[in-house]
């Protein structure tokens, strides 16, 4: 991918599609991981001689300026994780934008309005992204999290101006490139969360690859229901059931070992501290549903990840939102940050639910890498190229070839 580092850019006005799509309350930002991800691009861009403008979306407002997705209350975030300040724009195109981009600066950082404020972006209209790169001389995508969209400023944009991967993006790249296509192995997957139909297409693509294959989570039920096993009212998807026997039988074949959870933790409400208790998976009455996994597959999961070098992680074992049922999640979770740590296992995490769990368990900063992406995270798990990340490809063989 070409790499803004290796580019010319003192001087140079440059346009950097970030993903600051942040949650906020009451107009605060809640979760700042993004924006201190980012921060760095912006900072070795200012001290390379760069002028710097930011582009993001937040939310989905669906083309329409609805001033609760304005990105406004992103703006002190970012400056004082920049430690510039950080002035924002109240449009992404037009005058205001022009004239913002043409003569800000004094190193000052131009945060623009929400580009999902317009149509043109999520319609990919080559117009759009026009409107778009007069705001800077090259542009750079820093947003691994929207790769998966092609969207005026993930795609459009790349191919009317000369177009780089920032720092992050490639971070993310690396990351999970050496995860999946040239791990250190043995190599685990945990797979786990309540979606089972929109997640089962990484597990096809990840039955060829991976040693292991770690199960839990909605989507371990519905493979203890594939297995014969009565699931009472836990989730799980019977549609999904024999897709789930078709893997198992792929995987038996393709040498690829699945552990699905052993025994589980049993609630008749999903209610903080509700009454629960542990059960073997041949025991799960009709009324109760499985919350979590239980201590004898925690067991059972920590003995493949000693045995591991690689983890790939996404999607929590049980309802780790609500006490006790994260405690599988938060035990596997330092495990493996524990083994990370030693440098025995490179754990590679990712998806909203993944890094909100790790960072309940205490341990977001102590796993090898940790992806704030969601969808595009699963999408590259599933093996589907992704639009923001083709183009830029693209962009170096046409240079290539000319
Ligand atoms: C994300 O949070 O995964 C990205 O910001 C993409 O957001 P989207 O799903 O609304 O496109």
């Amino acid at each position: 991918l070409p790499d803004i580092r290796s580019a010319e850019i003192a001087g140079k006005t440059v346009l950097v599609r970030a993903d600051l799509n942040v949650p906020l309350k009451n107009g605060i930002v809640a979760d700042a991981t993004r924006i201190v991800r980012f921060a760095p691009t912006v900072r070795d861009l200012l001290a390379r001689g760069a002028k710097v403008v930011v582009m993001t979306h937040l939310g989905r407002p669906d083309g329409d300026a609805n001033p609760i997705y304005s990105v406004r209350p992103v703006t002190a975030t970012l400056s004082s994780e920049v430690g510039r300040e950080v002035v924002f724009v109240p449009d992404c195109v037009g005058s205001t934008a022009e004239k913002a981009a043409r003569h800000h600066h004094d190193g000052k950082v131009l945060l623009l309005e929400n580009l999902r404020f317009h149509k043109g972006e999520e319609a990919n209209s080559r117009n759009f992204a026009l409107r778009l790169s007069v705001n800077g001389d090259l542009f750079v995508n820093d947003a691994f999290s929207c790769a998966h969209r092609a969207h005026a400023s993930t795609h459009a944009i790349a191919q009317i101006m000369p177009a780089y991967a920032g720092p992050s993006l490639l971070a993310e790249v690396a990351a999970l490139t050496a995860a999946l296509d040239a791990p250190r192995r043995p190599v685990a997957a945990l797979v786990g969360g309540a979606k089972v139909s929109s997640k089962i297409r990484v597990l096809k693509h990840l039955i060829g690859r991976m040693d292991h294959l770690i199960i839990g989570g909605g989507m371990g039920n519905t493979f203890l229901a594939a297995s014969g096993y009565r699931v009472g009212r836990s989730i799980h998807e019977p549609e999904c059931v024999s897709i789930a026997r078709d893997i198992m039988e792929t995987a038996a074949a393709n040498g690829c070992r699945i552990l699905l959870p052993s025994d589980v933790t049993v609630a008749r409400m999903f209610e903080a501290e509700a009454l629960a208790t542990t059960v073997p998976v041949a025991a799960v009455p009709d009324e109760a549903m499985a919350l979590d996994v239980g201590p004898r597959t925690v067991a059972e999961i920590k003995e493949v990840l000693n045995a591991c070098r690689t983890l790939l992680w996404n999607g929590p074992l049980g309802a780790f939102e609500m006490r006790p049922f994260g405690d599988a999640t938060f035990a596997v979770a330092r495990h493996a940050a524990a083994l990370s740590k030693a440098g025995q296992l490179a754990t590679i995490a990712g998806g909203g639910d993944t890094a909100a769990a790790l960072s309940m368990a205490g341990v977001a900063d102590q796993i090898t890498y940790l992806s704030t992406a969601g969808g595009a995270f699963l999408e590259w798990l599933e093996g589907c190229h992704l639009p923001g990340i083709e183009v830029l490809r693209k962009r170096v063989e046409n240079s290539e070839t000319v």
